[in-house]
């Protein structure tokens, strides 16, 4: 299970327990919040990890004196940025502002020695700090919680919003990872770099995925890469006169097997060498092999991979996507959460739809309106410029990296008219016939008898969605008639807010009616409202329960 994450904040950083939309974001722009990111996605990154790699984690004891605690750090350099957050004991992030700070802290850091264990010795970016004499001025540093609201907090939000649109935002605000959160993500991924750079001194651990392509949830796994070429790519730059240099190396029969060793190794070291991680698993068989293991000072649970570029950059897809239109994360938000709250989305592998197939519906979605809300992915490689060229593995991964180059869409459609049209959309979808395919944003036949069939947007011969069963497509069909309908019937019998009756939105995440097959009779409307009118108030009554435990990532 996951350790709970609980982010305490610091004066000028992020504010108590207030609505996260009032809540200052500090200076930095995150591309996390509901403005528009307008840099490029690799500026982005690199900017964080430079940040990261000036940043150390310390574990705190429960009580300490914040003044007292930057006085003493300060002594090794000065300091940019911190916070403290909650897991499993008390911790800090604290940003240096230049890296060498962190090598004199090191030097007046000692490694422990206890009486029953002995200790690996290790030169890590992560502490302990411990309190010689116990003074009177201590006291908890105040904090605010980082993890989604319970499912009662959220209903009623979104109970007392004023739109379905605004319901949408709402959720979105609530949900997206925050700059903090965004923050330690990459310090964490920094973490697993030092351990890994004991073997490749050049490697970089990227994170992918969910944590940086602005579709990430509070909670959501940490996708991260080991990317090796600045070591492949160094002999490309050594030659000189008549000679040429290359290093004596050992060779494997494929590339799968080098991955296989480099993560096989890695797995080990982590497991042996890394401290706070733990659980770690060597998953070398799967079609992409990774480690998998949690660290559990951040409390995030991370997948670690090699070779994975193309991942990279279907994130960076995703991240222009994301920030072509304010319209486009709030949807995929909402979807993302009604597919877990009908568990047809689940942390654990299987037959099930994932959120990376779910968000490239969405997008496709958005690809079909008319006026288009989103360019198709040809179209986007049409605007790339000779900077933008990028060939993968023999995959042509090139598309224009220049958010300004992309022309706003016409489209003025509300996020109300189009939850609705995504639910009618794909309720009526000819999956039997067409794949999803984002490049074109148009069907096409079928490649193979999946019953879903996703295209993936850079290999192209490959079914992003091939894991999922016929079942669980008919589930999500099911249910987006059956949602397309409750708001439909809410079109006609709209509630009133004052009425405390569940609407919009939360109708839509409450889990169907025993009964679905005849949820088009008037009759099973009004027991459709019975029922989420009482599971709304059993909700009311389990304040501890948190939307994560039911919702996942
Ligand atoms: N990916 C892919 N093809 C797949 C599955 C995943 O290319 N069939 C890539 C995508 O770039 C995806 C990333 O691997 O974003 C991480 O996969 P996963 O963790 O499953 O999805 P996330 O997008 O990170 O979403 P979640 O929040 O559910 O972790
Ligand atoms: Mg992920």
């Amino acid at each position: 299970q996951r350790p709970i994450v609980r982010l305490l904040s610091c004066p000028g950083t992020v504010a108590k327990d207030l609505r996260r939309d009032e809540q200052p974001s500090g200076s930095v722009e995150t591309g996390f919040e509901d403005k528009i990111p307008k840099r490029r996605f690799s500026e982005m990154q690199n900017e964080r990890r430079e940040q990261a790699q000036r940043t150390v984690l310390i574990h705190c004891p429960e009580k300490i004196s914040e003044n007292k605690f930057l006085k003493y750090l300060s002594q090794f350099g000065p300091i940019n940025n911190h916070f403290f957050y909650e897991s499993f004991g008390l911790y800090a992030v604290v940003e240096f502002c230049q890296k060498e700070s962190i090598g004199s802290l090191q030097n007046g850091t000692h490694t422990p020695s206890t009486a029953m264990e002995t200790a690996i010795p290790f030169r890590s970016r992560f502490f302990n700090l411990k309190l010689k004499n116990q003074t009177s001025e201590r006291s908890r540093v105040r904090s605010s919680n980082q993890l989604p609201r319970s499912n009662k907090q959220l209903f009623e939000l979104l109970c007392y919003a004023e739109s379905i649109d605004d319901q949408l935002n709402t959720l979105l605000k609530e949900f997206q990872l925050t700059e903090e959160n965004t923050k330690l993500r990459y310090l964490t991924c920094s973490l697993i770099e030092d351990i890994a750079a004991a073997y490749f001194p050049d490697c970089i651990v990227r994170p992918f995925g969910s944590s940086v392509n602005t579709f990430g949830k509070l909670g959501c796994d940490l996708d991260m890469f080991l990317d090796l070429d600045e070591t492949r790519n160094l002999s490309a730059h050594k030659t000189s006169g008549n000679f040429l240099m290359e290093f004596q190396v050992k060779n494997v029969p494929s590339e799968r097997i080098a991955t296989q060793k480099i993560l096989s190794v890695l797995g080990e070291c982590l497991d042996h060498f890394g401290p706070g991680c733990v659980g770690v698993q060597k998953i070398l068989n799967a079609r992409c092999p990774l480690v998998r293991f949690s660290h559990q000072a951040s409390g995030f649970q991370c997948d670690l991979t090699t070779n994975n570029r193309i991942a990279l950059t279907s994130s960076e897809l995703l991240y222009i996507y994301g920030a072509l239109d304010s319209r486009v994360r709030a949807l995929v938000f909402s979807i993302r959460c009604w597919a877990r709250a009908h568990s047809l989305t689940s942390s654990i592998p299987g037959a099930w739809i994932t959120n990376f197939s779910l968000t490239m519906m969405v997008i496709f979605f958005l690809q079909r309106r008319s006026p288009p809300i989103l360019p198709t992915l040809d179209s986007l490689k049409t605007l790339a410029d000779a900077e933008d060229k990028c060939v993968i593995e023999g995959n042509n991964c090139t598309f224009v990296r220049d958010l300004s180059r992309i022309k706003p869409s016409q489209n003025t459609e509300t996020l109300e008219l189009l939850l609705k049209e995504f639910f009618e959309y794909f309720g009526n979808f000819a999956f039997d016939k067409n794949s999803i395919n984002i490049r074109q944003g148009r069907e096409q036949n079928k490649p193979d008898s999946s019953p879903l069939y996703i295209q993936n947007p850079f290999e192209t011969s490959l079914n992003i969605s091939k894991n999922v069963s016929q079942s669980q497509l008919q589930k999500f069909v099911d249910l987006a008639r059956e949602s397309a309908w409750i708001l439909q019937q809410e079109d006609i019998d709209r509630p009133s807010i004052s009425s405390n009756r569940p609407w919009g939105l939360v109708s839509l995440l409450l889990p169907s009616p025993p009964n679905r097959k005849s949820f088009t009779k008037k009759k099973s409307n009004k027991f459709a409202i019975e029922t989420v009118k009482n599971l709304l108030e059993s909700l009311k009554g389990n304040r501890t329960e948190n939307f994560t435990k039911t919702s996942g990532k």
